[in-house]
């Protein structure tokens, strides 16, 4: 019923060659990139920040998807923003305020999503909904790639589907680890419109066929 984006996860990649591995997913039929940035507090581990985002600006147009697992996202917000993100995900359990960090958030002209951890109730987002963009429910303990897939958080997507159906909104419903052809089917049919993959897609030989096959799981 969903049309399905497909969010390469550039976690995933060769560090060292990410612009040209962003342009062969665009080739391949990605929808957004998915940028995982990360202060090794919040979680324990450290990626990359502003600069790079900027830098990775000017070789696509694809959708910068930035996803902060940071300690304080509101520190560094602006900075994503005016390095080129075209939404940005905080953690719900980052900051004091959920309404007044949306709406700074949506003041740098940005779109905006709240993400929940594994341990996080789908309930802790559903005040929100109408003034979001999009929910991110994590389906592995934020802080790496190539993790298994929580199957005990699909409830958590059912719930957020049918919250956005009964408010009739257009908000996305992101899921984001572990995520493959099998577990993809999974999430679809629990309501998710947006999968964010890394291992799934960068540790395949052919791009295309994965970002086809999650599409069509
Ligand atoms: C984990 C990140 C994910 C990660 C997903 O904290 O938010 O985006 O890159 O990687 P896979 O798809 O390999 O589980
Ligand atoms: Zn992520």
């Amino acid at each position: 019923p969903h049309e399905i984006k497909i969010a390469p996860s550039v976690l995933a990649c060769d560090f060292a060659h990410i612009a040209d591995e962003i342009k062969k997913v665009e080739a391949a039929g990605a929808d957004w990139i998915h940028l995982d940035v990360m202060d090794g507090h919040f979680v324990p581990n450290i990626t990359f920040g502003p600069p790079v985002v900027s830098s990775l600006r000017k070789i696509t147009t694809l959708p910068f998807d930035v996803h902060l697992m940071l300690t304080d996202p509101l520190m560094y917000a602006k900075a994503f923003a005016l390095a080129g993100a075209d939404s940005i995900t905080f953690h719900i359990e980052s900051v004091g305020d959920p309404h007044a960090a949306i709406e700074y958030i949506r003041s740098l002209g940005v779109r905006v999503g709240i993400s929940i951890k594994p341990h996080t109730p789908a309930e802790a987002l559903l005040p929100y909904l109408k003034e979001l963009d999009l929910v991110l429910v994590m389906t592995v303990e934020p802080g790496f790639g190539g993790q298994r897939f929580m199957s005990d958080m699909l409830p958590k997507i059912e719930m957020l589907r049918s919250g956005i159906t009964r408010q009739r909104l257009i908000t996305n419903l992101q899921v984001d680890g572990g995520i493959d052809e099998h577990t993809a089917y999974l999430v679809k049919k629990s309501g998710a419109d947006v999968l964010v993959a890394g291992s799934a897609i960068f540790s395949r030989e052919d791009y295309k066929t994965a970002i086809v096959s999650l599409k069509n799981a």
